[in-house]
């Protein structure tokens, strides 16, 4: 696969004909192919979710009977769709949790936020390290006992404390890197498979400083 962003590769040839916004629609269904972590009539939270293309995708996992709420710093381009609600937020704000709790519980919640990059890897490493954790810090107000999880992160970083967190507060959890991915991305996504539910108190004792 070339390294050259500018020139669309299969995954973006692709994404055009079937009608997703953005070629990253293939890493979710990878995700969902391998973990099946979305199951029709799921009301699932979709982090990061501009321009919409997971959010297309996850409407038509939930089918007639689910829902999707999208969140994003930015602008979610999707035709009105009685089972989605967009919301426009901000991972890192203080106001997250209750805006996510307030819309829960959710069967799933899966994230491709992603921050802005500048290049530094360290940075943007830790920028992304501190959406994840802003992310699973809020789990215990919005995500259900027995739900699953996705959650972009950069590699270099903190995730492998964040992982080693994950498997005390879900049945399993792991590393996933996509093949859609870009051969040149060092994102990878941690998935959980069955949330245990602890209390925001323990999840905050485990998570790394
Ligand atoms: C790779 S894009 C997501 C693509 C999307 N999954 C799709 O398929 O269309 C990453 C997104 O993360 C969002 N993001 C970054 N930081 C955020 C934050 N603090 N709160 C909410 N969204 C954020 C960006 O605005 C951007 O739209």
């Amino acid at each position: 696969m070339s390294g050259d962003r500018s020139r669309p590769d299969h995954y973006s040839r692709r994404a055009k004909q079937e009608g997703y916004q953005a070629r990253s629609v293939y890493k979710l269904q990878e995700i969902q192919q391998r973990f099946r972590l979305i199951r029709a009539g799921n009301r699932v939270l979709d982090l990061g979710a501009a321009p919409g293309s997971w959010s297309r995708f996850l409407l038509r996992a939930v089918g007639t009977g689910g829902s999707v709420v999208a969140g994003d710093l930015g602008v979610i381009e999707l035709p009105p769709d009685p089972r989605l609600e967009l919301l426009q937020l901000d991972i890192l704000g203080e106001d997250f949790p209750a805006e996510v709790e307030r819309r829960g519980p959710f069967d799933a919640v899966v994230s491709d936020a992603a921050p802005a990059t500048t290049g530094g890897r360290v940075l943007d490493t830790a920028r992304s390290a501190a959406l994840v954790e802003a992310i699973v810090a809020a789990l215990p107000r919005c995500l259900r006992p027995g739900g699953n999880l996705a959650v972009k992160i950069f590699q270099g970083g903190e995730e492998q404390e964040l992982l080693r967190s994950l498997r005390q507060t879900f049945d399993s959890a792991r590393a996933f890197k996509p093949k859609a991915c870009r051969s040149e991305s060092f994102e990878t996504y941690l998935v959980g498979v069955g949330f245990r539910g602890e209390s925001e108190r323990e999840q905050r004792d485990i998570l790394p400083v």
